[in-house]
């Protein structure tokens, strides 16, 4: 549907020393720029929101609330869909990530598509953290999509620059279709929205 265009949030769910999670990021971030997406990441480590004391809709007036998730908080609203990037620890996915995206109501979320990207060091490639994340996403309200991207081996698959190290026709698969459907879903959706606000 939408070809090239959207305006995507990519979130990331590590802050560990030496993480892979920048890789994965940095390989799904370069497969929707060469669609002609632009893509914005929200990286927990560079953000340090830390734990959730107290999330922007907790604030008894919003636009009181830091800057800072005002400012996301406007950038979620503003995406027309978002890729979350998780690893997995012992078989859930990142806390990291869970203290960034907790820090939004899940109505910022609503009617947009999320695409899950999982990774582990091992060969399930974070699946069963991915379970999790339908579950996680529906409460915040987005459209999460069937197809996700599994990353087995990660460390081995991916290079720093986020790189394949070796072909792998199985993961561009993947990576094709799941990109396929959220860029379908994010057009239908995004026209939706601008049809029936609200
Ligand atoms: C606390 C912790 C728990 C982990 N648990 C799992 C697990 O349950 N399943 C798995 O496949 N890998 C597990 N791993 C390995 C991670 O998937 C692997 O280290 C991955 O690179 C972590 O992502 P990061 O490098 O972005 O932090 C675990 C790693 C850590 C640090």
């Amino acid at each position: 549907m939408a070809k090239g265009g959207l305006n995507l949030l990519l979130f990331l769910g590590s802050v560990r020393e030496g993480r892979i999670g920048l890789r994965v990021g940095k390989y799904v971030q370069n497969l929707l720029e060469q669609r002609s997406h632009k893509v914005t990441v929200l990286d927990p480590k560079e953000l340090n929101l830390a734990q959730v004391v107290k999330p922007l809709h907790f604030h008894k007036n919003p636009a009181e609330a830091p800057e800072i998730l005002q400012k996301i908080n406007k950038q979620i609203k503003g995406a027309d869909g978002f890729i979350v990037v998780s690893p997995e620890y012992n078989s859930a996915f990142g806390p990291a990530l869970a203290s960034l995206m907790d820090h939004f109501p899940p109505a910022s979320y609503s009617y947009r598509p999320s695409t899950i990207v999982t990774y582990a060091g091992g060969a399930l490639g974070g699946i069963r953290a991915a379970m999790q994340l339908r579950q996680y996403l529906s409460e915040l309200t987005t459209v999460h999509m069937p197809s996700m991207i599994v990353i087995p081996n990660a460390p081995k698959t991916l290079d720093e620059e986020g790189v394949l190290k070796a072909e792998s026709g199985d993961l561009v698969k993947s990576c094709t279709k799941a990109i396929d459907q959220l860029e379908w879903y994010a057009g239908v959706l995004k026209k939706g929205r601008e049809e029936n606000p609200v």
